[in-house]
């Protein structure tokens, strides 16, 4: 509604110069609302289970903070509402008011194309059919934050990050929700095998050594993809942030 009234009154290339010199106190003004920084808030005004429910909001915040007057481009898998198709869309409204400069993508398996509004974009398809995450991607580019909160099954989480994570930008975050599946058998978790390579725990725990690579003491050792591009990993309950930036850190030891 703003925007139209702008867009009415003023021409782009005034609004553009009026953005620039203003942006700093826009900044400071809309700092200044209540709520709109608390994503604790944030979650249970629009009914997002990740405060009530889980408590992952204390861990966005210390996370994604840094981003939030940012003009990110966030993607998050999984509208929620499942079937019906007006029903879910309260992460992405309650990320779309936290990054006031975002744009917020999602993609569902169910059709919820009646929930896109502004600066919210939806798809439909499936977080394991890499055509339709290439095609997400050539849209949009790459994306700063990525979240996988969709099927939850193990090789679903496992094939969307291989495919995704290279998408992510330099100095972006990947995060994986509900990472407790791991240990669910009818999601394709092992409560009996803690070392089961297939789950995605162990998937994001293997990922580990990748930050110490320079360490590792192998001749001829050649760094892969995750080596050289994972910087931090963080374990929560049921939950993980994974930092990707340029691996470059030499080891202080070996092949010195
Ligand atoms: C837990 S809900 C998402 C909740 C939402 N992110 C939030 O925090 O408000 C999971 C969603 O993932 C969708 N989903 C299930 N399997 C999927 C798949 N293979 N690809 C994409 N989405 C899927 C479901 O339809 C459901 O709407």
């Amino acid at each position: 509604m703003i925007k139209d009234f702008l867009l009415k009154h003023y021409s782009a290339g005034q609004l553009k110069k009026f953005r620039k010199k203003y942006e700093k106190l826009l900044v400071f003004l809309v700092k200044m609302i209540p709520f709109y920084g608390n994503l604790n808030a944030l979650s249970l005004i629009f009914g997002s289970d990740k405060n009530a429910g889980h408590n992952y909001t204390q861990h966005y915040t210390r996370h994604f903070k840094k981003y939030r007057f940012k003009r990110i481009k966030l993607f998050e898998i999984g509208v929620g509402g499942y079937d019906d198709p007006n029903e879910g869309g309260a992460s992405l409204r309650m990320w779309k008011k936290y990054f006031p400069f975002g744009k917020i993508f999602s993609l569902d398996i169910f059709d919820k194309s009646a929930l896109q509004e502004n600066r919210i974009k939806i798809y439909n398809g499936s977080q394991i059919d890499t055509d339709m995450l290439s095609h997400i991607v050539a849209e949009n580019g790459e994306f700063d934050l990525i979240i996988d909160d969709g099927s939850h099954i193990n090789n679903h989480i496992i094939t969307t990050f291989q495919f995704l994570f290279p998408k992510l930008k330099d100095g972006g975050i990947y995060v994986i929700e509900d990472i407790q599946t791991s240990y669910w058998k009818e999601m394709g978790g092992d409560n009996e095998n803690f070392n089961n390579p297939g789950t995605a725990i162990n998937f994001c725990k293997k990922l580990t050594d990748c930050l110490n690579y320079s360490e590792f003491d192998i001749e001829g050792y050649q760094p892969d993809y995750y080596d050289l591009h994972i910087t931090e990993i963080h374990f929560y309950h049921n939950l993980v942030f994974i930092y990707k930036n340029k691996n470059t850190e030499k080891s202080n030891v070996v092949n010195c």
